[in-house]
């Protein structure tokens, strides 16, 4: 039997920014799918219009898709949206899309606002492609110290000294996420924590040196995937 009130399907995000663009780069993304494609599905807002996009298309079109989800929200809207998913332990995506925080002239992505960078680069690191979706916010020439944060993904126990070798690798300030509706820390889908962190630098190789610190999980940044950016035509502005 279903599930009538399935409460986790009410996950409908937050106020959406800059929804126009978001909807015009999820509807590009749309009409790439094929039928019989495995989809990695990114998270956030981007991505979440992106499946409903997605699952007009299905249905217009009568085809079947497996997803790929990166996490709770994204995979329960695939349930509403009564697109199948599966998990990377059962099938390898063939291609994918997410959205970001920012990406560089180089296609350097910052990724982790919403926590789920883990998962979305294990898809990425085994789709052939992924196409990153983004409003015209997301684009920066460069990644200044000032605004950018790079999120990182802690083992609780390993905060206080993840935190040392992250200063030894020059980050100017590092912040533990801090829950909204709940007391302490934000919590991920892995169990593990997350310190947002700015650098003085972001570099060539600082993803690899993050990586290194024993106790990080994973970091938000994103350099040289094998990506595509998708971005709003500049005649719609
Ligand atoms: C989720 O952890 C993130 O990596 C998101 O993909 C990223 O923050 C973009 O989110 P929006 O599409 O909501 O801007």
């Amino acid at each position: 039997m279903e599930w009538l009130n399935n409460i986790f399907g009410d996950i409908i995000p937050r106020n959406i920014t800059n929804k126009e663009e978001k909807i015009e780069v999820a509807r590009k993304v749309a009409e790439k799918v094929k039928d019989g494609d495995v989809i990695g599905f990114g998270s956030g807002s981007t991505s979440y219009i992106a499946a409903i996009e997605i699952a007009k298309k299905i249905e217009e079109e009568n085809i079947n898709i497996i997803a790929i989800p990166t996490s709770y929200e994204i995979r329960n809207l695939c349930k509403e949206l009564k697109i199948p998913t599966a998990s990377i332990l059962e099938y390898k995506p063939d291609w994918g899309f997410d959205g970001a925080d920012k990406v560089n002239n180089q296609n350097w992505l910052i990724k982790g606002r919403g926590a789920a960078m883990l998962k979305e680069k294990l898809n990425m690191v085994n789709a052939g492609i992924t196409y990153i979706l983004v409003d015209n916010s997301k684009i920066v020439e460069e990644f200044g110290e000032s605004d950018v944060v790079v999120p990182i993904e802690v083992l609780p126990d390993a905060v206080n000294s993840v935190k040392e070798a992250l200063e030894d690798l020059g980050a100017t300030e590092i912040v533990l996420r801090k829950a909204e509706k709940k007391d302490g820390p934000v919590i991920t889908e892995n169990a593990n924590v997350i310190l947002d962190t700015k650098f003085i630098e972001i570099y060539d190789g600082l993803e690899e040196d993050i990586k290194s610190i024993v106790g990080v999980i994973e970091s938000g940044l994103f350099i040289d995937y094998s990506v595509e950016i998708i971005k709003p035509d500049p005649k719609n502005k």
